[in-house]
């Protein structure tokens, strides 16, 4: 009995890794969202600037939470999949992983860049307070946001297929990459 459970949970990522991804998931969703939902606010507006500034700090959790992932996942590898796929699949999700990582490091480094260099500084939602900058050259932070805005535009396609390649190996893979994050 003990055996069964052992290996059972052995072939799924550790506790807080599967809670680090879900949680992950969550707070890239919200950051889009409320990025996206400015434009429906007002300019100027007190909840235009509560949601940018959200923005911020939901991105500033994302690297946070990421760094200690990227640690584990060098130092432990990957729980085994079952049956075992080919090595095309493998390089595959291999890629897909370090892509998805290298966005979730960068994304957030792009998007604190562009606030410290802007003269603006990062505001904290709801409090009047901003961590400061430490230059303010607007041309450069436009150049750091345009980039920010590409890649964010880019990762909507790779994060989609992500999550496609996810549940098709629920629905249909007949294996349990799925299982093992959840
Ligand atoms: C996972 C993290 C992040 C994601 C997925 C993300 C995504 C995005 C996207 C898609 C846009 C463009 C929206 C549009 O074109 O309408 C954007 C804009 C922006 N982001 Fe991020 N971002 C992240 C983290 C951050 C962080 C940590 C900061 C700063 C501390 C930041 C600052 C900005 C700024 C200043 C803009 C331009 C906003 C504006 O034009 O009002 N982002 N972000
Ligand atoms: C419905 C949404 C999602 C599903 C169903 C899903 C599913 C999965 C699954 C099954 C794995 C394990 C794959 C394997 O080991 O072969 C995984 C890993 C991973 N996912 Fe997702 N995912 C989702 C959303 C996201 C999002 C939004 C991101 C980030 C933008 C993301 C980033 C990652 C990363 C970086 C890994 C590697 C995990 C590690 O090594 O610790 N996932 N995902």
């Amino acid at each position: 009995m003990t055996t069964i459970s052992f290996a059972a949970s052995s072939a799924r990522y550790s506790a807080w890794r599967r809670r680090a991804h879900w949680l992950t998931f969550a707070l890239v969703v919200l950051a889009y969202l409320s990025i996206e939902s400015r434009s429906f606010l007002e300019r100027g507006s007190a909840a235009r600037m509560a949601v940018v500034q959200l923005h911020y700090w939901l991105g500033i959790a994302v690297l946070l939470i990421t760094l200690p992932r990227v640690l584990l996942r060098t130092r432990e590898g990957t729980p085994p999949v079952t049956p075992p796929p080919g090595a095309a699949a493998r390089l595959a999700a291999w890629t897909m992983h370090l892509a998805l990582f290298i966005f979730l490091v960068v994304q957030p480094v792009l998007g604190i860049a562009t606030r410290l260099v802007s003269g603006r500084g990062i505001g904290v939602p709801f409090t009047g307070w901003a961590i400061p900058s430490v230059m303010a050259d607007r041309a450069l932070a436009k150049a750091i946001e345009g980039v920010h805005e590409q890649l964010g535009t880019v990762f909507y396609a790779v994060i989609g297929l992500h999550i496609a390649a996810a549940l098709w190996h629920w629905f249909k893979g007949r294996d349990n990459v799925m299982q093992r994050m959840l």
